[in-house]
């Protein structure tokens, strides 16, 4: 499935299976603003910008914000998060591999958990530097897995493993260029800063995660056909009463915010 058509498909349940919760993300927009020296006028481009996790603060304090999303089911669910569309928010329905805007139009562009979508890096990475204004910064984050929902998959994945189907001989080629991004963006000039934003402890009951994987909220719940899914997951509750003792069990530890700030030079 592509991965598109995969948002689409858990939009409504994208929010409660990700782990950044407002009360985070209004600390992680208080960095950010701090980062950029934003001023009332400071402008943000989020590309993928989703279900607005990320940028609902920002947009709520008032401040310029476009979003470009491929999927509109993810961009309905962030509009359901605001009483009506404030004039300071826009919404903007297409392949942010060609950004719709003239040189020059912002100040800030984030993408989080987004990179990985994009077919052609180099293309999306010219787009970016394109659509800065000069002194602008590129925002480049991920809110990092906990590590204990990280071995939960980790398990899931030996489980599924075995239930799945083996790939085709002739799979069409990827046209992602794999190329370094902070070697990219170095020789086009910018310099690069690694920060963390936000450092919170996520916490999960065993069978609450067990949920979100019967809902195939993640990538990895799509790789096999329905029938194969429904087996994996009966034998991974097994599982994960033997593991964890109690399905009941609270699953702790660390998330991390964390970004690659750049600027160009
Ligand atoms: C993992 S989600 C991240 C959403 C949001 N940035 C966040 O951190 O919650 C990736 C998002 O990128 C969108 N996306 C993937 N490829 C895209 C593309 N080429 N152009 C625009 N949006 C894209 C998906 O629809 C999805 O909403």
């Amino acid at each position: 499935m592509g991965k598109n058509v995969y948002y689409s498909k858990i939009a409504n349940i994208y929010d409660q299976t990700r782990w950044l919760t407002e009360p985070i993300a209004e600390d992680v927009a208080d960095f950010i603003l701090t980062l950029v020296e934003a001023t009332p006028e400071t402008t943000f481009l989020e590309p993928g910008i989703g279900t607005g996790l990320n940028v609902l603060p920002l947009v709520r304090r008032g401040y310029s914000v476009t979003g470009v999303d491929v999927s509109q089911e993810m961009l309905n669910q962030f509009c359901q998060k605001l009483p009506e569309m404030p004039p300071n928010l826009e919404l903007i329905h297409g392949d942010a591999s060609q950004l719709p805007f003239s040189d020059t139009s912002f100040d800030v562009v984030l993408t989080v958990h987004m990179l990985h979508a994009v077919s052609n890096l180099e293309i999306f990475l010219d787009e970016i530097d394109r659509v800065l204004k000069p002194k602008g910064f590129y925002l480049n984050a991920q809110w990092i897995t906990p590590p204990a929902r990280l071995k939960f998959e980790q398990h899931f994945r030996t489980i599924l493993s075995k239930y799945q189907a083996p790939v085709p001989a002739q799979q069409p080629r990827r046209v992602t260029n794999g190329i370094n991004v902070e070697d990219y963006l170095r020789d086009k000039g910018y310099q690069c800063n690694y920060l963390i934003a936000k450092e919170w402890i996520v916490s999960n009951q065993v069978q609450e995660l067990l949920g979100f994987y019967r809902s195939r909220a993640y990538g990895l719940c799509w790789l096999i056909p329905d029938e194969a899914f429904h087996l994996a997951i009966e034998e991974f509750e097994v599982f994960c009463q033997d593991h964890y003792g109690s399905l009941e069990a609270v699953l702790s530890s660390q998330a991390q915010f964390e970004i690659w700030a750049y600027t160009a030079s």
